[in-house]
């Protein structure tokens, strides 16, 4: 029987973001140390704009022609496995697909009587594991620190800020338009918000940071990198998860002019990836299923359904279209 998959065309250049197709072909065969599953939820991330570009980066790109790259929660249907039975849940990367043969390595059981499946892909999933380890290995956020936010309300964003919030800093969040900044500021109890579509980054900060900066939580770099830098503070701290604003032409990916900030404030700058957490996983975990309990964070998810509408689903994060952690329901 076919099932439906979404395949590459071509690496994303810059040219066009067209780079997908559907196809429908018969699903393979189970070998030894492999699973059948039926995809439940997809997850769409920016990270697929790199995963898909012909360039070094923490994992090689998804050629032309194959099938895209995700993660993903799944049933599992059939085992050639000792480690999965049928019936089992599991998460972990997989193709974008109605249902796929995956090798058992690197995929996790995971258990839906702490939430449902789609949490794994959000909140409880890489999205709240990325701000946990960014803000709290990283960050570093002490009790009256201010702390600055970009992309603040997405799906990182949003979880990094109420981490921080939780520590005991001052939050200030940078998002895109009236509805995102309300949700920070009387949702999530941020401390200031600055609309970036509707004033400028450089006004938004001087109001909202008298003090200065000590720690920037960057998802968006660019400008707005250069202009967190002009005003951070002495052995202030980046912690540089993305730069989302770079990713639609990374052969010409803007550096800031004034890195020299880094030198004359004795500025810690790092960069991180989910890769450097794996083994710490569960701690994570733990926390964030803590804080969902106990209401210390809210999670926000932002579901579209239908696998056919993977390329115009994944096209709304670059377009700030999401309001919160984006995922694709694969059937309607
Ligand atoms: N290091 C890691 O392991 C890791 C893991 C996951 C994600 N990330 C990075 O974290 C960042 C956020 O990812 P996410 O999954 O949480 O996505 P998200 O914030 O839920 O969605 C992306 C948001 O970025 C903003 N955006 C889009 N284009 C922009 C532009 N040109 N300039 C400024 N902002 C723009 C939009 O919000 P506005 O409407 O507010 O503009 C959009 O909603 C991304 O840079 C991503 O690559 C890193």
């Amino acid at each position: 029987m076919a099932i439906t998959q979404i395949r590459t065309t071509q690496f994303h250049d810059g040219s066009t973001d067209e780079i997908f197709t559907v196809t429908h072909d018969p699903i393979a065969e189970l070998k030894d140390g492999e699973i059948k599953v039926r995809t439940d939820y997809i997850s769409l991330d920016p990270a697929m704009r790199g995963w898909t570009t012909n360039k070094r980066s923490y994992m090689p790109p998804v050629q032309p022609g194959e099938v895209m790259r995700c993660f993903g929660v799944a049933k599992v249907l059939q085992s050639a496995s000792k480690h999965f039975q049928p019936g089992d849940w599991v998460t972990g990367f997989m193709g974008v697909q109605t249902e796929g043969v995956l090798n058992q390595r690197g995929l996790r059981k995971i258990d839906l009587n702490y939430a449902e499946p789609k949490d794994y892909l959000a909140g409880l999933g890489m999205t709240g594991y990325t701000a946990y380890f960014g803000m709290t290995d990283i960050g570093e956020p002490k009790e009256g620190d201010t702390v600055v936010v970009s992309a603040a309300s997405g799906a990182v964003g949003s979880i990094a800020s109420q981490i921080a919030k939780l520590a005991g800093a001052r939050v200030i969040g940078i998002a895109g338009g009236p509805e995102k900044c309300a949700y920070l500021r009387d949702k999530l109890g941020l401390d200031g918000v600055i609309d970036y579509k509707n004033e400028s980054v450089n006004d938004g900060l001087k109001r909202n940071c008298p003090n200065g900066i000590d720690l920037y939580f960057d998802n968006v770099g660019g400008e707005t990198l250069e202009t967190v830098l002009a005003l951070i503070n002495y052995q202030g701290r980046i912690a540089v998860c993305g730069a989302i604003s770079q990713y639609g032409d990374m052969g010409n990916a803007l550096g800031p002019r004034n890195f020299m900030s880094v030198i004359t404030q004795s500025v810690r700058i790092q960069g991180f990836t989910m890769k450097d957490y794996m083994d710490r996983v569960p701690e994570a975990f733990a926390y964030l299923l803590q804080a969902k309990m106990n209401g210390g964070i809210k999670f926000r998810e932002h579901i579209v359904e239908g696998i056919e509408n993977f390329e115009t689903a994944l096209a709304m994060i670059f377009k700030g279209e999401n309001h919160g952690k984006l995922l694709l329901k694969v059937r309607k």
